[in-house]
């Protein structure tokens, strides 16, 4: 099995053919991931909210997702690896960022970083670019400033916010990304910043027309929980989380009644270690 480059990410692109990405935060999943032939597993800040229970991806830090990212890449063997980099972590100044995305590189082998942001964020996203570490733009609704964006909210819905956006994207390709994810934002729109850039876009809730596309793992599966209630732009492929329920409550029966542990799941002695412990037990 062929490992995918970031120049196979660029030729899809250029060959019309649509690039998949899918999250996934630990080895099992990143390898059913690897498995299905996704081109990107992205270890995403999301982990947050799916796997540790935030309210926000703002509470993760670098260190959680540096062991999620080294399991994950544990786990992936042919599709690309991203590693998200946090809040927290790109923040404080452009060296930190550097030796920050540095670890992700050393430590979980990660093809890629990706950064949320533009703006002020250029020349950060371009200090890890010029210390030759390729990284992924991350434009729309980043949800890393969900308190200055009033919550997860659609972006670029005006004119104006719609040309903001299409800057934001020319710019990121300039500092040199290799891909940007655009999030939540017009069909249109993503359409527009799609066929500006060469680098591809890879969308989620921005319409079929960019490049490629990337979902949530807990999203596509259905395992958000009872409560979950998931955004507009989410298509949930299986119900794995009704399955789990089904699979425990089937379980607890089986071991209120008796009927599990079966003689198949149980060890033997040898006969003659048997008759030993048990003349020993009724001496
Ligand atoms: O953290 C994440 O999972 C992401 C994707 C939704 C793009 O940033």
């Amino acid at each position: 099995m062929m490992k995918l480059t970031l120049a196979d990410l660029s030729a899809l692109k250029h060959q019309h053919q649509k690039i998949t990405m899918i999250t996934a935060y630990d080895a099992p999943s990143a390898r059913f991931a690897d498995a299905s032939g996704i081109d990107v597993i992205l270890v995403g800040d999301s982990a947050a909210m799916t796997v540790f229970g935030y309210e926000q991806t703002t509470a993760i830090t670098l260190e959680d997702m540096l062991l999620l990212t080294r399991a994950a890449r544990r786990g992936t063997s042919r599709a690309l690896l991203i590693g998200d980099m946090p809040f927290g972590s790109v923040q404080v100044s452009d060296a930190d960022t550097v030796s920050n995305a540095v670890r992700f590189v050393k430590e979980a082998s990660v093809d890629a970083v990706k950064i949320e942001g533009a703006g002020p964020m250029v020349r950060r996203i371009g200090a890890v670019i010029d210390s030759g570490i390729p990284v992924v733009g991350h434009i729309g609704l980043t949800p890393q400033s969900v308190n200055q964006l009033g919550g997860f909210k659609p972006q670029g819905r005006t004119a104006a916010a719609a040309e903001r956006l299409l800057d934001e994207a020319a710019a990121l390709e300039r500092a040199g990304c290799v891909a940007i994810v655009l999030e939540a934002i017009p069909q249109l729109v993503a359409a527009s910043i799609t066929k500006a850039l060469t680098i591809p876009t890879i969308g989620i809730g921005a319409g079929v027309d960019c490049d490629g596309q990337v979902l949530v793992w807990h999203d596509v599966l259905g395992l958000g929980g009872p409560e979950f209630k998931a955004p507009k732009f989410v298509k949930q492929y299986a119900d794995l989380g009704h399955e789990i329920v089904k699979a425990l409550e089937a379980y607890i029966a089986d071991v209120q009644s008796g009927r599990f542990p079966e003689a198949k799941h149980t060890y033997a002695m040898p006969e003659d270690e048997r008759q030993e412990f048990e003349t020993h037990r009724h001496k």
